[in-house]
């Protein structure tokens, strides 16, 4: 049984300063949430409701927004606005949230193992508090599908242009379709070493045995604890398959793909959507 979802959200968001610069990047808000609340529900909605966080600085924010708000709720309640007061509620309903701190942000890999203790034996799934998974294209269930399945870990892969191959992990893999066995993992290769166009993504459903490893994975790049060097090492052992997802993906940390989340999401939605797509198709064709 999968039950409880990792959270890693200690990086340094160097990527998106100076507005992470007292704020986390996982609370940029995104129409009107922020990012890291889309992540926790895509856990619950996938049936895991234990959430441990891995935070560092500025960790005051993610604690709040997942906390009772007991001013703001007397406050919606005596103006009489029942909408506003479940959608306050509803984030510290959702599920039970537990935090723990990275200390240095040593890399991805360190802040997994930060997790340890509170995971236990079983395996469980890792989110990255700054990927955005479209809701409506759900992928962690999948993963848990095939964990329980075919037992070891699963990683989510998307195919991404070769020339951008670089910027993720990468998967060498056997077979195709939407599951395939991993049997080789490398962090940001160059785009002529890349052994396919298949990169790693922030999902993520792992053996416990990923502990032990992570333990003896010496910083690999950018002198970082790097997952994808413990994932490489742990498809020596045991079995690491890789889901292909096809769906939408926002890299919320990044600010060119955090502004298109923003402007997708919010064109969909029944409430912002036809004015906000309205105003676009107006001020498009004034653009240079
Ligand atoms: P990123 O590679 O996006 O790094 O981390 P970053 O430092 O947060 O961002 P930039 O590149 O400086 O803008 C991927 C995920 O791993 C978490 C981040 O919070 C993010 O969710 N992370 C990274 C940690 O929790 N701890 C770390 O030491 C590094």
């Amino acid at each position: 049984m999968v039950t409880k979802a990792v959270i890693p959200a200690a990086g340094l968001g160097t990527r998106f300063l100076p507005a992470t610069k007292a704020t986390p990047k996982e609370m940029l808000p995104v129409v009107d949430r922020p990012a890291i609340q889309y992540v926790v529900e895509e856990a619950v909605a996938a049936g895991l409701t234990d959430v441990l966080m891995i935070t560092g600085r500025s960790k005051r924010a993610l604690e709040d927004h997942f906390d009772r708000a007991v001013e703001l709720e007397l406050a919606l309640e005596a103006k009489g606005d029942p909408a506003r007061l479940a959608a306050v509620r509803e984030t510290n309903e959702m599920a039970q949230v537990h935090y723990v701190r990275q200390g240095d942000p040593k890399g991805l890999g360190h802040a997994v193992l930060v997790a340890a203790g509170h995971v236990g034996h079983e395996p469980f799934a890792v989110l990255l508090g700054d990927d955005l998974i479209d809701p409506r294209d759900p992928l962690l269930s999948t993963m848990v599908e095939v964990q329980q399945r075919e037992g070891g870990s699963v990683v989510a892969l998307m195919e991404v242009p070769h020339e951008a191959i670089s910027l993720y992990g990468c998967a060498a893999v056997e077979g195709a379709g939407d599951v395939v066995r991993i049997h080789g993992l490398v962090e940001k290769p160059p785009v002529d070493e890349a052994p396919s166009d298949l990169a790693v993504i922030g999902r993520y459903v792992l053996s416990p045995t990923v502990f032990d490893v992570l333990r003896r994975t010496p910083p690999g790049r950018g002198g970082e604890i790097q997952l994808t060097d413990a994932l490489a090492t742990l498809i020596a052992t045991e079995p690491v398959h890789g889901v292909v997802f096809r769906g939408r993906r926002y890299d919320t940390g990044d600010r060119l793909d955090y502004l298109k989340a923003v402007v997708r999401l919010a064109s969909e939605r029944d409430d912002l959507g036809p004015e906000l797509l309205a105003w676009l198709r107006e001020w498009l064709p004034q653009q240079p």
